[in-house]
């Protein structure tokens, strides 16, 4: 009779290993996720990464001015945007996961590299979609008259790990990407694709594959409705780059976002459109989140926001407006509630607007998500235009955050945000007097928009709306 097989118990969904089973991850605190699965053995890739894992050959101590590199070559791969993002472009025997929901447009962009990119021998497998299918994505990404080509992508319908790295190894491509990480599973290992062990095994044995032979490699992988990719803890530890897509599907603009990035700053984002003809990088965030309207529009006010290291201007609308029934409703689109409740109550207690009898609707334009408290002026300033049904003249935008007792407080970054909005030909921008105070004002760029300083919500609603 053969000993039973060592087993040990894992959470599905951030991949936290457990000797038994447990009602409720204590690492993610999700609930009734753990699974059993064979134990790692020590010789794959347990919690502790073996040494070809990491690509050491060897275990000398080396002095750190004798470690000879060449400068870093990056691959380019056609899109501006995606290579900003990384630091310059890929660097060799790298990986990448590229995390997303599920029709965020991750197979769209992993694709859109071959084609866009002249010289790039691609290697794509996908495990989702039949090549045929690919193909025809492949007709709609390509745009006439641009410099588009197939020439250089290959298609590998396969779903074992195996087969997958010696296919690669044979065909030695720039780039293999793996369309998704899910989909592939490993024939040695006793447990289902897409579980915690097959995910983390055959990532890391695509990993060794990239450190061996100096191919980078995109993984794909789909993330769970509560953002972690899945298996994602396992994942995120061992790849060297980790951009995540992001969005509302129902909206055409999509955020990447890097999160983790070995090779360059994390404080990166990239907006993209989705078109009929694949995604289109948009290098002027602001310009299509703020279209200037011809005439002023009560209930609207323009806001900087700063995500990643780019600062960008973005429409924030709010419709205030008698409750009908006795329980005043609060809705935000792109906006945390609990923050506009706070701004709200701030209103009520400090400027002495009775907004309990309101109803207040507030939306962000372009499906965007606002976290960046900067944008609170913009927030206040557009509730208070649409109570009073006056608005704020075009070409004025906001930038302070506002605080409990009512002051318009300092935010960071203002230099960035006053430039972008004089770039985007704005006459006036409202900030915190604290930005001017002292040593700061020598940091205020002199672009010849008029910078207006604002102490508390008393004097903006004087400012602004009472002449
Ligand atoms: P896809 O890349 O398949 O998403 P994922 O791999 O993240 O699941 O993108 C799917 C969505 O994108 C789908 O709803 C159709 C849309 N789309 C376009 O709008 N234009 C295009 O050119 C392409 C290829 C897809
Ligand atoms: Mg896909």
């Amino acid at each position: 009779m053969t000993s039973r097989a060592k087993t040990a118990w894992y959470c599905t969904a951030c991949g936290n290993e457990a000797s038994k089973w447990m009602g409720r991850c204590p690492v993610c605190g999700e609930w009734n996720t753990f699974k059993e699965a064979p134990a790692t053995d020590g010789k794959g890739s347990g919690k502790r990464p073996s040494r070809t894992l990491v690509g050491l050959a060897e275990s000398n101590p080396v002095p750190l001015k004798d470690i000879s590199v060449e400068r870093d070559s990056r691959i380019l791969i056609g899109n501006k945007e995606v290579e900003r993002i990384l630091g310059g472009g890929i660097v060799p025997g790298s990986m990448i996961l590229l995390g997303g929901e599920p029709g965020i447009g991750k197979s769209t962009l992993a694709l859109q590299i071959p084609l866009r990119s002249k010289g790039l021998r691609t290697l794509y497998v996908s495990g989702e979609e039949s090549p045929r299918q690919i193909k025809l994505r492949s007709m709609r990404l390509l745009r006439p008259g641009k410099d588009d080509s197939e020439e250089g992508c290959t298609i590998l319908g396969e779903t074992v790990v195996e087969n997958i790295i010696r296919c690669a190894r044979e065909l030695h491509p720039d780039l293999l990407v793996v369309d998704s990480i899910q989909t592939v599973y490993s024939e040695s290992i006793d447990s289902a694709a897409s579980s915690v062990t097959q995910v983390r095994e055959c990532a890391a044995a695509l990993l060794r594959f990239a450190k061996e032979s100096g191919i980078p490699v995109i993984l794909i992988g789909h993330i769970t409705k509560d953002g972690a990719i899945a298996g994602p803890k396992v994942l995120e530890h061992i790849v060297d780059v980790v951009l995540q897509f992001e969005g509302d599907t129902r909206h055409s603009h999509r955020i990447l976002r890097s999160i983790k990035n070995r090779f360059g700053s994390t404080a990166e984002i990239a907006i993209f459109e989705m078109t009929g003809s694949g995604l289109r990088e948009v290098e002027n965030p602001s310009e299509i989140l703020t279209p200037m309207h011809q005439e002023s529009l009560s209930g609207v006010a323009v806001g900087s926001m700063v995500d990643g290291s780019r600062p960008f201007l973005i429409e924030i609308q709010a419709l205030v407006s008698t409750a009908a029934y006795g329980m005043p409703q609060r809705s935000a689109t792109g906006y945390d509630v609990r923050r506009l409740n706070m701004l709200l109550a701030v209103l009520e207690k400090r400027a002495g607007f009775k907004l309990s009898a309101k109803d207040v609707f507030l939306n962000v334009a372009g499906g965007m998500r606002v976290g960046d408290t900067a944008c609170d002026l913009a927030v206040v300033t557009s509730i208070l235009s649409s109570n009073f049904d006056l608005p704020v003249s075009t070409g004025t935008c906001f930038a302070a955050e506002v605080g409990l007792s009512g002051e318009i407080r300092p935010v960071g970054r203002i230099e960035a945000r006053i430039s972008e909005a004089a770039r985007l030909g704005y006459r006036s921008i409202y900030i915190s007097s604290y930005n001017l105070s002292g040593d700061m004002r020598r940091n205020i760029p002199s672009t010849g928009i008029e910078v207006v300083e604002i102490q508390d919500i008393g004097a903006l609603c004087r400012r602004l709306f009472k002449d």
